[in-house]
């Protein structure tokens, strides 16, 4: 197996959110949800791995107690493109019958990968099943899901960064990024 080089060529990066309008945003989302949770049971499910960074930021910005879990997804297809057919990789440690479930998201693309886990989710009857996602690509939207809460509306570009990946690299990024041409190209030797 080839170890990939990962290329680290950030003057080939857009900054498109910078780290202080994420900070921002992310603590007026986390105000939001301590508001309209207020004096009820909250359980914040992460869709791994994208949403990791995203979630550590917020649960500091609710005040309210909250538990949290972790569920890995993986769509069928090339490594950009979502598919539609979406596979659990890690379920749940608990169940999340009579709990009130807010799935915190990366991203919403297509709104496959979202769709799929609201349908499996509601079967397991929680009290109530909301949605936040950091950035939502809603021009590329192909099925209807709804969501309660965005933190940014992003137009139809692959973006990296606070969490998000290129080829599993690129996670620790501070702020979101548009790669321009050249980012991608391979090096020589
Ligand atoms: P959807 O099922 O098409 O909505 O895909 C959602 C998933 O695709 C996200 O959770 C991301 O893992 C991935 N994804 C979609 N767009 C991007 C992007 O611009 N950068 C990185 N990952 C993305
Ligand atoms: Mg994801």
């Amino acid at each position: 197996m080839r170890a990939v080089k990962p290329h680290w060529r950030l003057e080939h990066l857009e900054i498109f959110i910078t780290e202080e309008q994420i900070r921002q945003r992310v603590a007026e989302l986390g105000a939001q949800i301590s508001r309209d949770y207020e004096g009820q049971d909250l359980l914040l499910v992460a869709i791994l791995k994208g949403s990791v960074v995203f979630l550590a930021d917020l649960m500091r910005h609710i005040t309210i107690p909250h538990s949290i879990d972790f569920m890995a997804t993986s769509s069928y297809g090339a490594a950009t493109e979502s598919s539609g057919i979406v596979r659990i990789l890690k379920d749940l440690d608990i169940p999340i019958i009579g709990r009130n479930v807010l799935i915190v998201e990366d991203i919403v693309d297509t709104g496959h990968t979202l769709s799929y886990l609201r349908r499996m989710l509601l079967s397991r009857e929680p009290a109530s099943l909301r949605v936040v996602t950091l950035l939502d690509k809603r021009s590329r939207r192909e099925v209807d899901v709804p969501i309660d809460y965005v933190g940014f509306e992003v137009p139809n570009a692959f973006v990296i960064g606070y969490g998000l990946d290129y080829a599993e690299f690129y996670r620790n990024l501070p702020y979101i990024a548009i790669p321009k041409e050249g980012f991608f190209d391979e090096d020589e030797g």
